[in-house]
């Protein structure tokens, strides 16, 4: 089955309602009359609200930049599930580099927030990957491998529809270094071999894999063409409506 494009951005603690408007009104007029793919923002929690309303008559997903795994509660800081679905998101980024490095969470916290997403309804969109001191002593694919297992612990075959990974490597975000096609590419296999291992080839054949780091419109192409990489997690380039207009509409 053939997998349908996503590319997401994440404006990360950028910009305030204003700004926020203005993006989101952009992004509208860059997005029409595209079907073939999915597009998706995930704005500061403060104003997805206000963002959902501007693009109530797209199909743009809207994503919170992490989730709380409770519905309600006591949680003092968190968002929840029923929150982001209230304020107009489907989707929610779930162990972002940053969350794991500056927040340190952990890979049993990434998967309790994982499991609270799905349960609530939510795409999660679980991210993984591994910093240049990992890549450098070749530890690359063992710490794939354990944040995969590990962020989709208890995790039914069923519920991958709502599961994306993004493969993001730590030394490539906001860095202007960009992993080779190629060595995303092979990082994209191996996520797709490991969830054929813990489902089966079928399911692992149907999970969208999108590359994030450094993503911009000159090599978003070149990204795209490789077998397994279904899309991009885009951070800076995104907040330039121009930029990421150009992303969206990468050469198929
Ligand atoms: O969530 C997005 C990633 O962290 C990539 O950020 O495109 O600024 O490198 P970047």
């Amino acid at each position: 089955m053939a997998r349908k494009p996503l590319i997401a951005g994440n404006w990360k603690m950028h910009g305030v309602l204003v700004d926020a408007c203005q993006l989101a009104a952009g992004l509208k007029a860059h997005c029409r009359g595209l079907d073939d793919r999915d597009v998706l923002v995930a704005p500061p929690f403060t104003v997805i609200s206000e963002v959902s309303h501007i693009l109530r008559d797209t199909a743009i997903i809207l994503a919170g930049q992490n989730v709380c795994w409770e519905g309600k509660g006591a949680f003092t800081g968190e968002i929840s599930p029923v929150m982001l679905r209230d304020a107009g998101a489907s989707a929610a980024l779930i162990g972002h580099s940053e969350r794991r490095q500056l927040f340190g969470e952990s890979d049993s916290l990434v998967n309790r927030r994982l499991k609270g997403a799905l349960q609530f309804g939510l795409t999660a969109i679980l991210c993984i990957g591994e910093t240049l001191e990992e890549r450098e002593a070749n530890r690359t694919l063992d710490v794939l491998e354990r944040q995969l297992r590990a962020g989709l612990a208890d995790v039914g075959g069923a519920q991958m529809s709502s599961v994306v990974v993004a493969y993001e490597p730590v030394w490539a975000i906001g860095t202007g270094k960009t992993a080779t096609s190629a060595q995303a590419q092979e990082a994209h296999a191996f996520i797709r071999h490991v969830l054929a291992d813990l489902f089966e080839k079928d399911i692992a054949d149907q999970v969208r894999i999108v590359y994030g780091g450094s993503v911009k419109p000159t090599n978003i192409d070149e990204l795209m063409a490789q077998p397994d990489i279904d899309g991009a997690l885009v951070g800076g380039a995104a907040l330039d409506v121009e930029s990421f207009g150009r992303i969206i509409h990468f050469a198929s």
